[in-house]
């Protein structure tokens, strides 16, 4: 595995690989977990060449004390990338992203009013930079993205169309816990007990689905609502329940076969967000 720590670097390392070779991109912010490990392995079992990026964008924090504490321990991420088979580590400073102040001005219209874009705003263009700037010096075939973060998926699938990218995105799902709560980088920061309450989240939203068939999506979003509500130390952000490709709430069930149950709720200090296809 090598690591590069420079564009420069990166591109070189590249340009050894040989001519047009299929590379499977997944682009993180480290703190890794096994919910990263599965994008990667995909990537190594679709691909001739796997280039993971380990960077804590800034530029998509719109909190400054979860940019301070977010988890950053390079070594363990590269020890993890190794195991996997990762073939190329790129992990760069701040000064090499953005030797300059960033001025990229993305819109993802209705796509990006809702849900996260509505609650951190500047974060989805702070992606879009980081990613679009990525994809232009990884060059890759595929990048792999979780449907942990679902509304960052229809994003890059809209950049990626509106940008007219050669790059194949895949979604893959999410992976959690034994006792169901999503991973995420940000769980380490979780204190033993709101560790415990937290797969009461991902419960709820399996509750949800259940009760489809006897709700209607109003109704479900109350029910939905009450319960995370009750969760103790908790904080509800939002619960959505949204048509899948547009994002946008739905009304009725009927001319929406596709459809997504999105929550962002605090727990303590730390915020996670969860999804279910419903
Ligand atoms: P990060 O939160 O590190 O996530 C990197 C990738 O791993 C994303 O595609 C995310 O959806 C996926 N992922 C995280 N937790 C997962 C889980 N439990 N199961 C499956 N996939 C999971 O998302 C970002 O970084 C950044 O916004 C980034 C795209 C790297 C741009 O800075």
């Amino acid at each position: 595995m090598i690591l590069c720590r420079t564009k420069t670097e990166l591109q070189d390392t590249l340009k050894a690989q040989g001519t047009n070779p299929i590379i499977g991109f997944v682009p993180t912010m480290g703190g890794l977990h096994e919910g990263h490990l599965a994008l990667v392995r995909q990537a190594k079992r679709e691909n001739e060449v796997v280039v993971v990026s380990v960077y804590v964008n800034p530029i998509q924090f719109n909190n400054a004390e979860d940019l301070k504490k977010y988890p950053r321990d390079l070594e363990r991420d590269l020890d993890m990338l190794k195991e996997v088979g990762c073939d190329i580590v790129f992990a760069p400073e701040d000064a090499e992203m953005y030797p300059e102040k960033p001025t990229e001005n993305y819109s993802f219209g209705a796509l990006e009013t809702v849900m996260e874009g509505a609650f951190r705003p500047g974060h989805f263009n702070g992606v879009a930079i980081v990613v679009k700037r990525l994809f232009d010096l990884v060059n890759p075939t595929t990048a792999y993205f979780g449907e942990k973060d679902f509304q960052q998926l229809a994003l890059i699938r809209a950049l990626v169309e509106q940008e007219d990218l050669a790059v194949e995105i895949v979604a893959c799902p999410t992976v959690r816990e034994h006792d169901g709560l999503a991973m995420s980088s940000r769980n380490t920061r979780l204190p033993e007990e709101d560790r415990r309450i937290a797969p009461q989240i991902y419960k709820i939203l399996r509750d949800c689905r259940d009760l489809v068939d006897v709700l209607t999506p109003a109704q479900l979003k109350t029910f939905a609502e009450e319960h995370l509500k009750k969760i103790p130390r908790t904080k509800l952000e939002y619960f959505e329940i949204v048509n899948a490709k547009t994002l946008q709430p739905i009304e009725n069930w009927s001319n929406c076969p596709k459809r997504v149950a999105c929550v962002a709720i605090w727990l303590g200090g730390v915020r996670l967000i969860d999804n279910v296809k419903i």
